[in-house]
Protein backbone atom coordinates (compact mmCIF):
# COMPACT_ATOMS: atom_id res chain seq x y z
CA UNK A 1 0.00 0.00 0.00
CA UNK A 2 1.38 3.48 -0.60
CA UNK A 3 2.48 5.85 2.32
CA UNK A 4 0.49 8.56 2.71
CA UNK A 5 1.81 12.41 2.45
CA UNK A 6 -1.51 14.98 3.91
CA UNK A 7 -0.31 18.66 3.82
CA UNK A 8 -2.56 20.51 6.32
CA UNK A 9 -2.66 24.25 5.24
CA UNK A 10 -3.91 25.21 8.56
CA UNK A 11 -5.70 29.05 8.19
CA UNK A 12 -3.38 30.34 5.21
CA UNK A 13 -3.99 30.88 1.52
CA UNK A 14 -7.14 33.05 0.16
CA UNK A 15 -8.56 31.19 -2.92
CA UNK A 16 -6.11 32.59 -5.52
CA UNK A 17 -2.98 31.17 -3.47
CA UNK A 18 -4.70 28.25 -2.99
CA UNK A 19 -5.19 28.13 -7.09
CA UNK A 20 -1.26 29.19 -7.51
CA UNK A 21 -0.10 26.64 -4.97
CA UNK A 22 -2.65 23.70 -6.16
CA UNK A 23 -1.33 24.80 -9.63
CA UNK A 24 2.32 24.17 -9.02
CA UNK A 25 1.76 20.88 -7.01
CA UNK A 26 -0.28 19.11 -9.84
CA UNK A 27 2.34 20.34 -12.54
CA UNK A 28 4.51 17.97 -10.44
CA UNK A 29 2.53 15.11 -10.24
CA UNK A 30 4.79 12.44 -12.10
CA UNK A 31 6.63 12.86 -8.10
CA UNK A 32 3.86 11.69 -6.16
CA UNK A 33 3.24 8.42 -8.30
CA UNK A 34 4.44 6.35 -5.66
CA UNK A 35 2.45 7.85 -3.00
CA UNK A 36 -1.18 9.30 -1.49
CA UNK A 37 -1.22 12.68 -1.28
CA UNK A 38 -3.78 14.47 0.69
CA UNK A 39 -3.77 18.10 0.84
CA UNK A 40 -6.37 19.76 3.92
CA UNK A 41 -7.48 23.33 2.58
CA UNK A 42 -9.12 26.22 4.39
CA UNK A 43 -12.84 25.57 4.02
CA UNK A 44 -12.69 28.93 1.27
CA UNK A 45 -10.79 26.90 -1.01
CA UNK A 46 -12.68 23.95 -1.29
CA UNK A 47 -14.74 24.59 -3.72
CA UNK A 48 -11.94 25.65 -5.85
CA UNK A 49 -10.13 22.12 -4.63
CA UNK A 50 -12.56 20.13 -5.91
CA UNK A 51 -12.61 21.65 -9.48
CA UNK A 52 -8.67 21.58 -9.83
CA UNK A 53 -7.91 18.55 -7.86
CA UNK A 54 -10.74 16.29 -10.03
CA UNK A 55 -9.18 13.81 -12.29
CA UNK A 56 -5.67 14.17 -10.23
CA UNK A 57 -4.59 11.56 -7.61
CA UNK A 58 -4.30 14.49 -5.11
CA UNK A 59 -7.27 13.56 -2.53
CA UNK A 60 -9.18 16.98 -1.58
CA UNK A 61 -9.34 17.06 2.51
CA UNK A 62 -10.90 19.81 5.04
CA UNK A 63 -9.79 20.49 8.58
CA UNK A 64 -12.90 20.32 10.29
CA UNK A 65 -16.15 19.31 10.76
CA UNK A 66 -19.18 20.39 12.81
CA UNK A 67 -20.45 17.46 15.59
CA UNK A 68 -23.76 17.80 14.36
CA UNK A 69 -25.25 17.08 11.27
CA UNK A 70 -27.20 20.93 10.37
CA UNK A 71 -29.12 23.27 12.70
CA UNK A 72 -28.48 26.38 14.68
CA UNK A 73 -24.56 26.43 15.01
CA UNK A 74 -23.32 29.39 13.21
CA UNK A 75 -20.46 29.57 11.74
CA UNK A 76 -20.01 26.10 11.80
CA UNK A 77 -19.48 23.31 8.43
CA UNK A 78 -21.56 20.08 8.37
CA UNK A 79 -20.54 16.63 6.93
CA UNK A 80 -22.97 17.14 4.16
CA UNK A 81 -21.26 20.85 3.35
CA UNK A 82 -18.11 19.14 3.01
CA UNK A 83 -19.11 16.43 0.85
CA UNK A 84 -20.58 18.69 -0.94
CA UNK A 85 -17.75 20.67 -1.93
CA UNK A 86 -15.82 17.55 -3.22
CA UNK A 87 -13.81 16.39 0.40
CA UNK A 88 -12.64 13.18 0.69
CA UNK A 89 -11.07 13.46 4.21
CA UNK A 90 -11.45 15.37 7.25
CA UNK A 91 -9.02 15.99 10.05
CA UNK A 92 -10.46 15.25 13.40
CA UNK A 93 -9.21 16.45 16.95
CA UNK A 94 -5.85 18.81 16.07
CA UNK A 95 -4.49 19.24 18.63
CA UNK A 96 -4.83 23.21 17.85
CA UNK A 97 -8.41 22.31 18.04
CA UNK A 98 -8.67 20.18 20.99
CA UNK A 99 -6.49 23.22 23.54
CA UNK A 100 -7.18 26.70 21.45
CA UNK A 101 -11.29 25.51 21.36
CA UNK A 102 -11.99 23.21 23.98
CA UNK A 103 -12.62 20.00 21.85
CA UNK A 104 -13.66 17.20 24.40
CA UNK A 105 -12.67 13.36 23.45
CA UNK A 106 -16.78 13.12 23.58
CA UNK A 107 -17.13 16.28 20.80
CA UNK A 108 -14.50 14.60 18.68
CA UNK A 109 -15.99 11.22 18.90
CA UNK A 110 -19.43 13.04 16.96
CA UNK A 111 -17.32 14.54 14.69
CA UNK A 112 -15.94 10.74 13.53
CA UNK A 113 -19.07 9.30 13.52
CA UNK A 114 -20.99 12.30 11.61
CA UNK A 115 -17.84 12.38 8.66
CA UNK A 116 -18.21 8.71 8.69
CA UNK A 117 -22.28 8.86 7.96
CA UNK A 118 -21.74 11.14 5.56
CA UNK A 119 -18.90 9.33 3.69
CA UNK A 120 -16.08 10.86 4.35
CA UNK A 121 -12.52 9.31 5.87
CA UNK A 122 -11.30 10.70 9.14
CA UNK A 123 -7.77 11.77 10.17
CA UNK A 124 -7.85 11.42 13.60
CA UNK A 125 -5.45 13.35 15.25
CA UNK A 126 -3.91 12.11 19.15
CA UNK A 127 -0.88 13.04 20.57
CA UNK A 128 0.97 13.12 23.66
CA UNK A 129 1.50 16.96 25.86
CA UNK A 130 4.95 17.91 27.06
CA UNK A 131 4.23 17.30 30.56
CA UNK A 132 2.42 14.21 30.16
CA UNK A 133 5.77 12.95 28.08
CA UNK A 134 7.67 13.90 30.64
CA UNK A 135 5.96 12.27 33.48
CA UNK A 136 6.02 9.22 31.25
CA UNK A 137 2.30 8.95 30.48
CA UNK A 138 2.76 9.10 27.17
CA UNK A 139 0.79 5.51 26.63
CA UNK A 140 -1.59 6.52 29.28
CA UNK A 141 -2.54 9.45 27.08
CA UNK A 142 -2.89 8.38 23.62
CA UNK A 143 -4.59 5.52 25.15
CA UNK A 144 -7.53 7.57 26.50
CA UNK A 145 -8.08 9.65 23.74
CA UNK A 146 -8.31 6.53 21.69
CA UNK A 147 -10.61 4.77 23.85
CA UNK A 148 -12.70 8.18 24.10
CA UNK A 149 -13.15 9.06 20.39
CA UNK A 150 -13.16 5.59 18.77
CA UNK A 151 -15.67 4.40 21.46
CA UNK A 152 -19.00 3.33 19.76
CA UNK A 153 -17.39 2.00 16.18
CA UNK A 154 -17.44 -1.33 13.96
CA UNK A 155 -14.28 -2.37 13.58
CA UNK A 156 -15.46 -2.41 9.78
CA UNK A 157 -15.16 1.63 10.43
CA UNK A 158 -11.69 1.81 11.05
CA UNK A 159 -10.45 1.10 7.36
CA UNK A 160 -11.85 4.69 6.57
CA UNK A 161 -9.57 6.41 9.94
CA UNK A 162 -6.46 7.22 9.66
CA UNK A 163 -4.96 8.15 13.04
CA UNK A 164 -2.34 10.89 12.81
CA UNK A 165 0.56 10.69 15.84
CA UNK A 166 0.97 14.40 16.59
CA UNK A 167 2.91 14.88 20.47
CA UNK A 168 1.46 18.24 21.18
CA UNK A 169 4.83 19.16 22.12
CA UNK A 170 6.15 18.53 18.26
CA UNK A 171 3.44 20.55 16.47
CA UNK A 172 4.36 23.85 14.86
CA UNK A 173 7.12 24.00 17.70
CA UNK A 174 10.36 23.15 15.88
CA UNK A 175 10.72 20.37 17.76
CA UNK A 176 10.80 16.93 15.92
CA UNK A 177 10.03 13.73 18.11
CA UNK A 178 12.96 10.83 17.12
CA UNK A 179 12.44 8.01 15.45
CA UNK A 180 12.34 5.69 18.69
CA UNK A 181 10.06 8.47 20.23
CA UNK A 182 7.62 7.73 17.14
CA UNK A 183 7.98 4.22 17.07
CA UNK A 184 7.07 3.73 20.77
CA UNK A 185 3.83 6.17 20.05
CA UNK A 186 2.06 4.17 17.16
CA UNK A 187 3.10 0.80 19.09
CA UNK A 188 0.76 2.59 21.81
CA UNK A 189 -1.55 3.61 19.32
CA UNK A 190 -1.77 0.20 17.50
CA UNK A 191 -2.06 -1.67 20.88
CA UNK A 192 -4.73 0.88 21.95
CA UNK A 193 -6.98 0.26 18.65
CA UNK A 194 -6.16 -3.65 19.47
CA UNK A 195 -7.80 -3.56 23.18
CA UNK A 196 -10.69 -1.61 22.08
CA UNK A 197 -11.34 -4.20 18.34
CA UNK A 198 -8.61 -7.13 17.80
CA UNK A 199 -5.39 -7.77 17.04
CA UNK A 200 -6.33 -7.46 13.41
CA UNK A 201 -7.45 -4.50 13.70
CA UNK A 202 -4.13 -2.98 15.78
CA UNK A 203 -2.22 -4.17 12.84
CA UNK A 204 -4.28 -2.96 9.64
CA UNK A 205 -5.19 0.86 10.97
CA UNK A 206 -3.22 3.26 9.41
CA UNK A 207 -1.23 5.60 11.36
CA UNK A 208 1.01 9.01 10.24
CA UNK A 209 2.93 11.06 11.85
CA UNK A 210 2.98 15.03 12.31
CA UNK A 211 4.81 17.85 14.35
CA UNK A 212 7.22 19.98 12.93
CA UNK A 213 8.58 17.68 9.49
CA UNK A 214 10.95 19.46 7.34
CA UNK A 215 13.49 18.34 4.41
CA UNK A 216 15.86 17.05 6.60
CA UNK A 217 13.91 15.35 9.01
CA UNK A 218 11.28 13.60 6.66
CA UNK A 219 13.09 10.86 4.99
CA UNK A 220 14.50 8.78 8.55
CA UNK A 221 10.70 10.07 9.76
CA UNK A 222 8.57 8.81 6.88
CA UNK A 223 10.71 5.18 7.14
CA UNK A 224 9.84 4.74 10.66
CA UNK A 225 8.64 1.14 11.47
CA UNK A 226 4.84 1.09 11.82
CA UNK A 227 4.18 4.23 10.20
CA UNK A 228 2.13 4.51 6.87
CA UNK A 229 3.02 8.20 6.10
CA UNK A 230 3.48 11.93 7.51
CA UNK A 231 1.16 14.88 7.81
CA UNK A 232 2.92 18.08 7.21
CA UNK A 233 1.88 21.42 8.49
CA UNK A 234 4.37 24.63 8.33
CA UNK A 235 6.82 22.65 5.97
CA UNK A 236 4.01 22.34 3.19
CA UNK A 237 2.93 26.02 2.70
CA UNK A 238 5.58 26.92 0.12
CA UNK A 239 4.71 24.38 -2.95
CA UNK A 240 8.32 23.68 -4.28
CA UNK A 241 9.78 23.45 -0.97
CA UNK A 242 7.04 20.97 -0.01
CA UNK A 243 7.96 18.88 -3.54
CA UNK A 244 11.26 19.10 -2.58
CA UNK A 245 10.61 17.62 0.46
CA UNK A 246 8.33 14.83 -0.73
CA UNK A 247 10.87 13.74 -3.73
CA UNK A 248 13.12 12.54 -0.62
CA UNK A 249 10.51 10.34 0.67
P1 LIG B 1 3.70 21.33 11.78
O1 LIG B 1 2.15 21.02 11.90
O2 LIG B 1 4.25 20.41 10.71
O3 LIG B 1 3.79 22.76 11.43
O4 LIG B 1 4.30 21.02 13.13
C1 LIG B 1 1.68 19.70 11.90
C2 LIG B 1 0.23 19.73 12.22
O5 LIG B 1 -0.26 20.68 12.80
O6 LIG B 1 -0.52 18.84 11.90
Amino acid sequence: MKKHIIANIKMNQTPEESKFYLASIISKASALVDKRLTICLPYTSLNLGKMMLSGTDITLGAQNIAEEEEGLLTGEISGRMLKGCGVKRVIVGHSERRSRFKESGQAINKKIKIALKNGLQVILCVGESLVEKNTLKTVASLTAQIDECLKGLYENELENIIIAYEPVWAIGSGKTASVKDIEYGVKAIRKAVENNFSEKAGKEIEVVYGGSLNGKNIASIYNAEGLNGVLVGGACLDAQAFLRMISKC
